[in-house]
């Protein structure tokens, strides 16, 4: 769920929805769109294309494009192309059309107003830092730092990159003249107390404004310029707008490259970020020394479904990478592993090998299970046999944390290939962790979902009733008492079926429009709309419904029938009651398919 629930009531919503026509908005955004039939075409903002593949539907008031799966509502769209927040989209919107929105309520309005007032005093230092840095007598120094580390003029000002000076209160004063408190100051993180007074938390050092995703400075990190001086780096400590576990450093500039890249790449520092970037790779963002965290994975997670981590492999830092991978996972991010040579972080590897050697390396990334195989057959002992065991049970704790089922079956099969192992042998080590996997060998290559094309049969009879009940909500009732959301095998059908199935606890019909707000998985956003969109609507949906239904529970019962009978034959269970049992199911598949 999103804030929206906080205090705009869904009336609200769906009348300021309802004033503010796609169309018109999208057209606002300097999007050119062209009359196509029913709908409208244009060449999708979110993705490079030579031929428009992205509709948007004046009549059911959703954009899709069928290039790259992004869609979504009136408020979606603005959330994604100005990278606002759900709040400020809507807020945007109601004062297009002249709606006002009722005040938050005491706490609340207190609350933004802090913040707001915290990024003032930010924005205040960041313009502060940046003017000593580009002042010769004051920054000269500090400039000719980043000039020998490769870093442009236009890079400086693109990261409003700064200096703060040796003074203790240089900040301080300034900010004072301009009638900043000492406790917004304090606040902020940008001074603290000590015996004398009020001191200048960051002293002689290189400032990086480190951005949340919507573009507020919300903290800084600043870099000593002297290896004598330590700490080598200094970041701005927990405050009520910067949370380290929560920000990744660049998202703001990255957000729309990673959009249409569909991942993102990984590095640790400031200068691995800000590197690669001025040399063209945008779709890079930092975990700045912290590791990993799942609110990071939860944040990426909102803009691709890749992330590419690109680290040194013998850093320091490279256990809590490990750690961070398994996050990823369990939030069904695929994630990928560049290892840069020994000693190299991404900034020097870019200033020696170039742009094309930087993405040749991203691209030949490993994914996790390559990886550590390659990891433990580079400690040169995977023959051995107590090494192996031990690579065993690491690799099946990472697959343990895969959600989905497709997924997990591709890994099994490509580690013990590898491994030079039997599947079962993977297969219970991850039954001992809790892990119920296929236990067939059919792997199909790794896709996302785009499109029935790439659907199994059992699948695209899952697809048809997810898009019929999602065209004509009104039968989903009917068909949450007969089916579990649970039984879908298509892991991304199955978040939708969840979200019908809770959507119409009510007796009020689910309203789609509202689904879409409160999706945060922007994928998922694309399939609804997807589904929204398919033009070929079969006249009548109910019939439709009911044959999906059937086929989907012939294959339930099939599974239970396979299931029973393979456990009957492990244990050597024959007798009559199993054998009658069989039958039974079997029997009664029949009657369905009949
Ligand atoms: P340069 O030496 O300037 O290229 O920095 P680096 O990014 O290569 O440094 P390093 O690999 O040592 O650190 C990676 C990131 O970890 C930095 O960008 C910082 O965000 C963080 N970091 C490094 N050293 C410190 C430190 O002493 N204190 C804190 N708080 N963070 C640090
Ligand atoms: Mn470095």
């Amino acid at each position: 769920m999103n804030q929206s629930s906080n205090y705009i009531p869904p009336e609200l919503l769906n009348e300021i929805r309802a004033q503010n026509d796609i169309a018109e908005v999208i057209s606002e955004c300097g999007i050119p769109l062209r009359a196509a039939g029913k709908e409208y075409s244009a060449l999708c903002p979110f993705h490079e294309e030579q031929k428009p593949s992205f509709s948007v539907s004046p009549e059911k008031q959703i954009f899709y494009c069928f290039g790259c799966n992004s869609g979504g509502n009136v408020i979606s769209f603005l959330q994604k192309h100005e990278g606002m927040s759900f709040i400020e989209a809507v807020e945007r919107l109601a004062q297009r059309v002249g709606i006002s929105l009722p005040s938050q309520d005491g706490k609340s309005r207190e609350k933004s107003r802090k913040r707001l007032e915290l990024q003032d005093v930010n924005r205040f230092a960041m313009a502060h830092f940046h003017r000593q840095l580009l002042t010769p007598q004051i920054g000269g120094n500090a400039l000719a730092y980043l000039k020998k580390r490769g870093v442009k003029d236009e890079t400086i000002s693109h990261f409003q990159l700064g200096y703060a000076t040796r003074g203790r209160q240089d900040l301080f004063k300034t900010a004072a003249k301009a009638d900043f408190s000492v406790q917004q100051l304090i606040d902020a993180g940008l001074i603290k107390k000590d015996e004398h007074g009020s001191i200048d938390r960051f002293r002689g050092r290189i400032i990086f404004p480190i951005l949340d995703e919507r573009g507020a400075p919300v903290g800084f990190g600043g870099r000593a310029l002297s290896e004598e001086t330590l700490p080598k780096y200094l970041n701005s400590p927990t405050t009520s707008l910067y949370d380290k576990s929560k920000t990744l450093y660049n998202l703001y500039h990255a957000r729309q490259a990673i959009q249409k890249a569909g991942k993102a790449i990984l590095v640790e520092g400031y200068f691995d970020a800000i590197m690669p970037y001025q040399a063209g790779v945008k779709h890079v963002v930092a975990s700045l020394g912290t590791a990993f965290s799942e609110s990071h994975a939860s944040l990426l997670n909102r803009f691709a479904e890749e992330t590419v981590i690109v680290y040194d492999g013998d850093a320091a830092g490279f256990q809590a990478t490990l750690r961070g991978l398994h996050i990823l996972l369990k939030k069904g991010l695929r994630v990928r592993i560049a290892l840069l040579p020994r000693g190299e972080d991404p900034d020097q590897f870019i200033q020696s090998q170039g742009l094309d050697a930087f993405n040749q390396l991203c691209n030949s990334a490993m994914n996790l299970i390559e990886f550590q195989i390659q990891r433990a057959s580079q400690q040169d002992a995977i023959r051995r046999i107590d090494v192996k065991t031990h690579t065993v049970k690491e690799i099946a704790l990472t697959l343990s944390h895969i959600t989905s089922n497709v997924e997990l079956n591709e890994y099994i099969s490509y580690a013990a290939q590898e491994l030079n192992i039997e599947r079962d042998v993977l297969l219970k080590e991850l039954q001992r962790l809790g892990v119920k996997a296929n236990r067939s060998s059919q792997v199909r290559p790794p896709s996302q979902y785009a499109g029935k094309a790439s659907l199994k049969p059992r699948e695209s009879i899952e697809w048809q009733l997810i898009e019929s009940l999602i065209q004509s909500p009104n039968l989903i009732p009917c068909v949450k008492e007969k089916f579990r959301y649970q039984d879908f095998t298509h892991p991304d059908f199955a978040i939708i079926a969840q979200m019908l199935w809770d959507g119409c606890k009510s007796d009020d019909p689910l309203d789609v429009q509202g689904l879409i707000d409160t999706c945060e998985n922007e994928k998922i956003k694309g399939t609804i709309s997807n589904a929204l969109l398919q033009r070929k609507i079969s006249p009548n949906l109910k019939v439709r419904v009911e044959g999906c239904l059937k086929k989907l529970r012939e294959f339930l019962l099939r599974d239970v029938e396979r299931e029973r009978r393979s456990t009957a034959l492990t244990q050597g269970d024959n007798n009559i009651e199993t054998l009658a049992e069989l039958v039974e199911l079997s029997n009664r598949r029949r009657h369905f398919v009949h």
